[in-house]
């Protein structure tokens, strides 16, 4: 295998905008000031000056109050995605997911033994009547799902968000079920373009609620912190299954210090290079893969969706592209059932304008390469 010079692979954040004086200075003022919750446990909830911030992420973003004890401190999202598995369901259990997902997620779900039911995605978000049917079809089996878990705003892998209306459909469906939704927010800030949509938690007070978000998103996946929230009695439900004593108060307090002032000013600025970066990309695809694939065009988010042509071979892809150095995510990775779809997912949030550049002929080509026919392009959406 040759080394990886392009990769689109890995969703990482933007070394270029990571703010390392900032954070020099925000670690060596706390690390004396905070020094007694240093040396103590922090506690199931976490650190509370950055619970405070991110309550306030949340209020300013969604409009309505939250309370910083409702949210709680994770060692990234994805404790908290498994908290939920580990908290809603048991082993054998059925939950809801969307057909395409995050690999983490399903991954820590698969080794927990819970049974996925994919729902169909449209660029709305998960098609409801497959939701409907699929939830009546698990109850009338006798195992009704225990929760639904989406990424409802740009959406990983499609790039998708789910508008309001839908929202509010998603939101009556589950009461009808009497089925908690865990909506994992983790793209929300990563914003371009387009009409922001709700979280689901600002359309709907259900206590059932549970809500993930993420600052690998806005500032970097190496610091570990996430956070979910939700309302006692679900709180204390998640937290009975938390046994690790909390997470990093030293990467929390240094994050809390950077965003004293808030999150947006950096949050803005990391967006826009990131805008450019998804601009630059959605160009490259238009002038070498035109003719032969369709793509999404997120409005937020690090990724954009690919269709391949059917008569790609994709194993022969896969080894062409690394052969020359490209890397991407194949469709198969985000399928809840494994299935080998002819996807793939492209990253651009870490790399270089040269690499962007660079990179794109070298897929185009090894597509153009690895087909089985010359037939013309047969599809014109991504579904
Ligand atoms: C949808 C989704 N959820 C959760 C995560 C986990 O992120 P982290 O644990 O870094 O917060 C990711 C990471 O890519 C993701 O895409």
């Amino acid at each position: 295998m040759s080394e990886i010079i392009y990769d689109f692979g890995s969703g990482r954040s933007n070394p270029e905008t990571f703010p390392i004086a900032a954070l020099q200075k925000a670690a060596s003022d706390v690390i004396a000031r905070e020094a007694e919750a240093l040396n103590d446990y922090p506690g199931k909830l976490g650190f509370a000056p950055l619970r405070e911030a991110m309550a306030q992420r949340e209020s300013d973003r969604e409009g309505v109050v939250v309370d910083p004890d409702h949210i709680v401190l994770t060692n990234g999202s994805m404790q908290a995605v498994t908290l939920c598995g580990e908290a809603l369901a048991e082993r054998g259990d059925s939950i809801i997911v969307e057909e395409y997902s995050y690999p983490g997620t399903l991954s820590a779900y698969r080794s927990l033994g819970l049974e996925m039911t994919g729902v169909k995605l449209t660029p709305d978000g998960m098609c409801l009547d497959t939701l409907t049917t699929e939830l009546q079809r698990l109850q009338d089996s006798g195992k009704p799902a225990k929760f639904i878990y989406t990424i409802s705003t740009y959406q990983n892998p499609t790039g998708f968000t789910m508008p309001k209306t839908r929202r509010l459909e998603l939101i009556n469906i589950a009461r009808q079920f009497d089925v908690p939704v865990v909506e994992d927010n983790c793209y929300a800030d990563v914003y371009y373009e387009g009409e922001l949509q709700p979280a689901l938690y600002a359309l709907d007070d259900d206590p059932r609620q549970i809500y993930l978000c993420s600052l690998s998103k806005i500032l970097a996946p190496g610091l570990r912190l996430g956070y979910f929230l939700a309302k006692p009695p679900m709180l204390d439900k998640l937290l009975a299954r938390r046994h690790d004593a909390g997470s990093n108060t030293l990467a929390a307090a240094i994050v809390a210090e950077f965003y004293k002032d808030g999150v947006w000013t950096h949050t803005k600025f990391g967006n826009e290079a990131l805008l450019k970066k998804r601009d630059q990309v959605l160009d490259g695809l238009d002038e070498h893969l035109a003719d032969l694939c369709v793509w999404s065009k997120p409005e937020g988010g690090l990724f954009i969706w690919m269709r391949l042509p059917d008569d790609v071979d994709r194993k022969e892809l896969w080894k062409r592209t690394q052969a020359n150095g490209f890397a991407y995510l194949p469709g198969v990775a985000f399928h809840y059932r494994n299935a080998d779809v002819p996807y793939l997912r492209l990253a651009f949030g870490h790399l270089t304008e040269q690499q962007i550049a660079e990179g794109l002929p070298v897929l185009a080509r090894c597509i153009k390469e690895s087909r089985t026919s010359n037939e013309a392009m047969v599809h014109n959406s991504l579904f």
